[in-house]
């Protein structure tokens, strides 16, 4: 980053030659993909921009439609984008174990989407999506569906996916340094797919004045580039989680290891409430875990809590120590 030498001029809202070149490699190199770097694939400010910003910029190509399906327990931004966007966020159920019911959406909700999204790891549920599927759904009603796969160096559950392998049209998969290479703080991601939606988003992003800062552009392809240090990642939740699922499961708070992605989604007993807020407040003051309450990823998930095992494993054992014997451990 610091012998880029571009801090002087304004950086390319699509990505540096250089930076989609890396990004696109590395589809390559991961998912045994070929995209085309010029005309299938844009630089994002890391995903959350994207996310909340793709149904107000997808409006202004169809304006006859005015829905976002997204999976009914999600990241909350899909709703939050498609309320930015002034669209209305239609919730679709997950079916038992993963992939979404889209025999049930309405008819008329159909008729009105604007785009679908899909999260395979699910940020919160660690799922898989059957993304050939969604894409194919897609594809059969004219609804693009735009694929966050920015877990997808998570994949525990066989090799990771993307849903470009089903091809391009009526596709985006949208992608994240923040995840891969833990570098939420530089703000690098890129969404590729369908030329014509890159082509028309990459067009209003750069009116929107949306770049990823130069040096950073610089030091992401670096970090495409580069595996190593993405093993060694997954080789830290590899560890954590079956340490925290264990520990966890000791509270009667049991649940599946994740398909992908670094979360534990752990449902809370009635014993122990049923309530993602009780327990949470539990976790804190009993060991100062902090987790996040279910209801916060929709409705459906208000009886879980989402556990990150974003921390080492000094702290997780820390935590262990802390519930075993609360007064030693203090
Ligand atoms: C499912 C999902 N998508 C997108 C993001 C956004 O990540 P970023 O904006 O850092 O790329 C997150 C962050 O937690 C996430 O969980």
């Amino acid at each position: 980053m610091a012998l880029s030498d571009s801090e002087r001029g304004y950086p390319a809202s699509a990505g540096s030659a250089a930076y989609r070149r890396a990004a696109a490699g590395w589809l390559t190199r991961r998912f045994g993909i070929s995209v085309d770097p010029d005309h299938a694939l844009a630089a994002c400010v890391g995903t959350k921009e994207f996310v909340a910003s793709a149904a107000q910029y997808l409006r202004l190509r169809t304006p006859g439609r005015d829905t976002v399906l997204f999976p009914a327990v999600s990241y909350p931004t899909y709703a939050m984008g498609a309320r930015l966007g002034g669209c209305r966020p239609v919730p679709v159920r997950e079916l038992p174990g993963g992939g979404l019911d889209l025999d049930a959406v309405d008819r008329a909700d159909t008729d009105r989407a604007l785009a679908l999204w899909v999260n395979s790891p699910s940020n919160p549920t660690g799922l898989l999506t059957d993304l050939d599927r969604s894409a194919a759904w897609g594809r059969s009603h004219g609804i693009p569906v735009l694929s966050d796969e920015c877990y997808a160096e998570f994949t525990w559950d066989g090799p990771p996916r993307t849903i470009l392998s089903s091809g391009v049209e009526g596709v985006l998969a949208v992608h994240s340094l923040s995840k891969r290479s833990n570098l939420a703080g530089a703000r690098a991601g890129f969404f590729a797919g369908d030329p014509d939606l890159v082509g028309f988003l990459t067009d209003v992003r750069r009116h929107a004045g949306l770049m990823v800062p130069g040096p950073v552009q610089a030091g992401a392809v670096v970090a495409f580039d580069d595996d190593a240090h993405v093993e060694a990642q997954r080789g830290r939740y590899a560890e954590r989680l079956p340490f925290l699922d264990e520990v966890l499961s000791g509270e009667g708070l049991v649940g599946p290891m994740p398909a992908g992605g670094f979360y534990l989604w752990l449902p809370v007993p009635e014993e122990l409430s049923g309530d993602g807020w009780t327990a949470a407040e539990a976790l804190a003051l009993r060991a100062g875990l902090l987790v996040s309450p279910g209801d916060l990823y929709g409705p459906d998930g208000a009886g879980f809590i989402r556990v990150a095992v974003v921390q080492p494993m000094d702290r997780l054992r820390l935590v262990a120590d802390r519930l075993a014997d609360p007064v030693a451990a203090t």
